[in-house]
């Protein structure tokens, strides 16, 4: 291997120390490599395949296949806003219309230029009797508003050093929203 490829790769080569460069232990490696990338780059996958002796195709159907893995870079906060029959029913579309007009996103951008935030739908999270739900991160927040998510990202903002824009009638997420 090159100097420049080690020195380039080197947090991907710490992982695979720990992890034995054992090729059965690819799921857990891809696992920690997104966790310190947030994403998982092509090109470490490939270098992954080279480095554990697996055809590139295997790592990356792997990679695509399991969809906790994102082959396209996410923002520093992911909010996952469930979409399932409950949370529908009881206005997900409107917490989501509210985070996108907030946040400058769309249906087809789901990550704020400043990779501070992506936004997600996902299906029923099985906690349906607290609809809607919005997961930020790994708090759970239960029924919650359009103008609560906005105070969330809002919250964010202010505590990532950026600031928020002047709520206007944002009222506060109940502290008992949050169940985690
Ligand atoms: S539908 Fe949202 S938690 Fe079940």
């Amino acid at each position: 291997m090159s100097e420049t490829a080690s020195r380039k790769f080197s947090r991907v080569l710490d992982i695979l120390e720990k992890n034995s460069n054992d090729p059965a232990r690819l799921i857990p490696i891809l696992q920690q490599v997104q966790d310190d990338y947030r994403y998982l780059p092509e090109e470490v996958l490939t270098f992954i395949a080279t480095s554990l002796d697996l055809p590139p195709a295997h790592v990356y159907g792997v990679a695509t296949f399991y969809a906790h893995f994102t082959l396209v870079p996410k923002g520093k906060h992911i909010l996952k806003l469930c979409d399932g029959t409950a949370c529908h029913v009881r206005g997900s579309e409107h917490i989501l219309s509210a985070l996108h007009s907030r946040l400058k996103l769309s249906a087809a951008k789901h990550t704020t230029d400043d990779m501070l935030f992506t936004v997600e739908c996902v299906s029923c999270l099985g906690a349906c009797g607290l609809a809607p739900v919005l997961v930020v991160d790994d708090r759970v927040y239960s029924k919650v508003t359009p103008e609560a998510a906005v105070e969330i990202v809002d919250k964010i903002v202010a505590e990532e050093g950026g600031v928020p824009p002047k709520a206007a009638s944002i009222s506060t997420p109940k502290k008992e929203d949050a169940i985690v």
